[in-house]
């Protein structure tokens, strides 16, 4: 650690599930938050003075309370050493509550910036299985970390996780309604059990949904996404979103589906389509009274990193 050094890192947002690949499959989108720490040498790590701009700016904790603190104290313990308290700037772009992995994202930059404090005692696999540890589920932090379509499974706490490349032409386009809705209430809503031609179904979905990624066939995507575990469950939490979807498809996107556990629906599209299924999903919010705002993004290939 450089005392008055400032660490930068930087952290994108995911998209977990990808229809049906329920807590396994998530991708890295290219929309970030922005960690800037410098420490004081003597200050204690939970005494960080934090203050931050964009989502969520006025609402920021601290101490244990703050997610980006309790993940590099935990962090540190795992090593066996403590990292100082200090300064701490957040430059939050991804929305709390909605489905985009910002709490994947905080947990991420906690275990990083903390790691980087120490003289890097952990390799990116290590930082990956204390954040996937911390968070429950493996399907944000793997991508939060490695960037890319990832496929990960969290198994006697160690994740295995791969990923590939997501086509270069394909887009994002994420229509974020004006609610929050907090994972612990979208997964109160799913069965305990499942009839086996549910598992049987999901099974071919999500054996499709790799196909359309892997071979770079978009017309599997829209039955890659058809999951029978989870999304017909959430639909309920968010009103307008199976007709989102449906607009989605209608303008022309590849398929579309809840991102994460909601509320943000995300439609995967051609670039030259993008801003047009972006609009007709925040109209098919508009006809259920919901406000709501499209973001058409770019995958990210990177995962976190010190900038
Ligand atoms: N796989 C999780 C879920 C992602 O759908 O509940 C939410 O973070």
């Amino acid at each position: 650690m450089t005392e008055n050094k400032t660490y930068i890192v930087r952290v994108p947002a995911t998209t977990a599930n990808i229809g049906s690949g329920f807590d396994t499959l998530g991708m890295s989108l290219g929309l970030y938050n922005v960690v800037q720490f410098v420490p004081t040498e003597g200050k204690a790590l939970l005494e960080t003075e934090i203050s931050a701009e964009g989502e969520g700016a006025g609402q920021i904790t601290s101490g244990l309370d703050n997610m980006i603190i309790k993940a590099m104290d935990e962090t540190a313990k795992r090593a066996g050493k403590t990292v100082p308290g200090g300064k701490m700037y957040l430059i939050n772009r991804i929305p709390f509550a909605r489905g985009l992995g910002s709490s994947s994202a905080a947990i991420a930059s906690g275990v990083f910036l903390a790691n980087m404090l120490m003289g890097e005692p952990f390799n990116r696999k290590e930082i990956l299985d204390i954040t996937a540890e911390m968070e429950g589920h493996p399907d944000n932090a793997a991508p939060a970390i490695l960037g890319g379509f990832c496929m990960a499974l969290l198994k006697n706490g160690n994740v295995t996780a791969e990923r590939i490349d997501i086509p270069s032409h394909w887009k994002a386009v994420v229509t974020i309604p004006d609610f929050e809705l907090h994972t612990e209430k979208a997964r109160a809503v799913l069965p305990k059990t499942y009839p086996r031609s549910d598992a049987v179904h999901n099974i071919g979905a999500v054996s499709f949904l790799m196909a359309a990624f892997m071979y770079q066939k978009p017309e599997y995507l829209k039955l890659g996404l058809d999951d029978v575990i989870h999304v017909p469950y959430r639909l309920g939490l968010i009103p307008g979103a199976s007709d989102v979807i449906r607009n989605a498809e209608r303008a022309g996107a590849y398929g579309a589906t809840i991102s994460g556990s909601g509320p943000t629906i995300i439609a995967f599209a051609p670039a030259e389509l993008a801003e047009k299924v972006g609009i007709a999903m925040v109209n098919g919010f508009a006809a259920a009274h919901m406000t709501s705002r499209y973001l058409v993004l770019d995958f990210d290939h990177n995962g976190i990193m010190s900038v």
